[in-house]
């Protein structure tokens, strides 16, 4: 024997007399004979009942159904098993075709041996079959392993990519809010900023101010006596008349700055009083009345009685309705200009209760505010009047004090129908 091992054999020939004397040969080679068929259907079912090691085959064997005989019975046989139960099989033929070899190989026969058979040359090749077929089995194995392991694979891999995504994702919005924060963050510094500087600026700019009014004034009217023929061209008078009016228009708009900028640096530990919400919208309207019916503005005034007060500072406030009024103002103006004859510019004042809140509107049916505007409305300097007339301070400084009273403002606004301002403020319930 050329192996450690005896093989079993199951040993296929129709030829009884042959078929023994192979299966002594095997034995006496130290091998062991499994089983003995005499045709293809009994190869397959001793192969499928006695798992063989190996199956050496005759090719060519009667047909059990009509006893022609078949010299492809063997390989169909061959091909039976390997599809049942894969064995090695060595083929034994009285013939030698080439297109049988092949037929033989294709079938899955591991080696080809042409009889008479000689015993040496049957173990050796039973050997070298079964070898390779266990090589085959082996390696189909490994080939399986590596399947499924490309498979967990890619599916950790998926599972990767899904949970890269969601943190990509995680990260993105981590990062929209983190620059959301810093831009609050960089806005209440700017606004903190703003305030301390603001007390500063107006006391430096309140003097010199209004002495150079009083001096723009005293020019005007030196201009009006010396009116005198001769010392300058008609031209010449009306220039310096134009000179005097700008002076006071351009010192007017320094004046509404600075209004802005003393409420702003207001400081803001002045303790908040209980205030009805109506006192500082009569007292803005006390200062702006004349001027709206100037500029033909009807002024209609829903405010409700005996409003809860609120906790808030009541000159803050009133600075808060006129930068609203006088917004208004502008826009009905603007909406003028435009609007179809018979139009009426209208500005509306309500307060009213609602639920634990008092809440106060402005509305106005001038130009109203397009959404990209209204996304910007109350950034500090967002203005869309001309260079020099606005400062664009009004909204996002109303909209700090009223938030210091622990209130809300906010606006809803259709371009070409008007625009409402709503104020919210906490009730204050005293405790006694
Ligand atoms: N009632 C309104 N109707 C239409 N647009 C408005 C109204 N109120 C505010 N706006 C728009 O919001 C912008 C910002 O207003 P804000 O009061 O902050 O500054 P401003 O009015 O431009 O400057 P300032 O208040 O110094 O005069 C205005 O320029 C205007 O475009
Ligand atoms: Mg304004």
């Amino acid at each position: 024997m050329l192996t450690e091992h005896s093989l079993n054999f199951l040993v296929v020939e129709d030829s009884p007399l042959s078929n023994q004397f192979i299966c002594n040969m095997l034995r006496d080679l130290g091998h062991q004979v499994v089983g003995q068929a005499y045709n293809a259907q009994e190869a397959l079912e001793l192969t499928l009942r006695l798992k063989p090691d190996i199956v050496l085959m005759d090719l060519q064997m009667p047909d059990p159904l009509t006893g022609h005989d078949d010299e492809r019975a063997g390989i169909k046989g061959t091909r039976a098993i390997q599809a049942h139960r894969p064995t090695p099989v060595i083929a034994l033929t009285a013939y030698e075709s080439a297109e049988l070899i092949r037929e033989a190989s294709e079938a899955g026969v591991g080696a080809y041996l042409i009889k008479p058979p000689d015993i040496y040359a049957i173990e050796r090749a039973a050997l070298v079959a079964y070898a390779r077929f266990k090589d085959q089995q082996t390696l189909q194995r490994l080939n399986e392993a590596l399947q499924r392991e490309i498979a967990i694979r890619e599916q950790l891999e998926a599972r990767l990519q899904e949970y890269t995504d969601q943190l990509e994702r995680k990260v993105v919005e981590k990062l929209y809010e983190l620059e959301q924060e810093q831009a609050k963050v960089i806005h209440l510094d700017k606004l903190a900023a703003l305030g301390e500087m603001a007390t500063g600026i107006v006391h430096e700019l309140v003097q010199p101010l209004s002495a150079i009014s009083y001096e723009a004034d005293y020019i005007k009217l030196l201009i009006e006596q010396a009116e005198t023929p001769g010392i300058l061209s008609p031209q010449e008078w009306e220039n310096l008349r134009k000179i005097g009016e700008n002076l006071k228009e351009d010192l007017a708009r320094c004046k509404r700055l600075i209004d802005h900028l003393r409420t702003f640096g207001r400081s803001a530990n002045i303790p908040p009083i209980p205030v009805d919400l109506n006192q500082p919208i009569y007292a803005s309207l006390m200062l702006v009345n004349v001027r709206l019916g100037h500029r033909n503005v009807d002024l209609q005034l829903h405010l409700a009685e005996h409003l809860p007060p609120i906790l808030a500072d009541p000159y803050k406030l009133e600075q808060v309705f006129l930068n609203l009024i006088s917004n208004a103002e502008y826009a009905l103006e603007q909406q003028r200009r435009v609007a179809p004859a018979g139009y009426q510019k209208t500005l509306t004042i309500t307060t009213q209760t609602v639920g634990e809140m008092v809440e106060a509107t402005v509305h106005d049916n001038g130009c109203g505010i397009p959404p990209e505007a209204q996304e910007r409305l109350f950034q500090p300097f967002f203005t869309t009047k001309p260079q020099g007339e606005g400062t664009g301070l009004g909204l996002s400084i109303s909209r700090r004090i009223v938030t210091e009273f622990g209130g809300t403002l906010t606006c809803e606004s259709v371009v070409g129908e008007g625009t409402k301002f709503t104020l919210r403020f906490p009730a204050f319930r005293s405790e006694n």
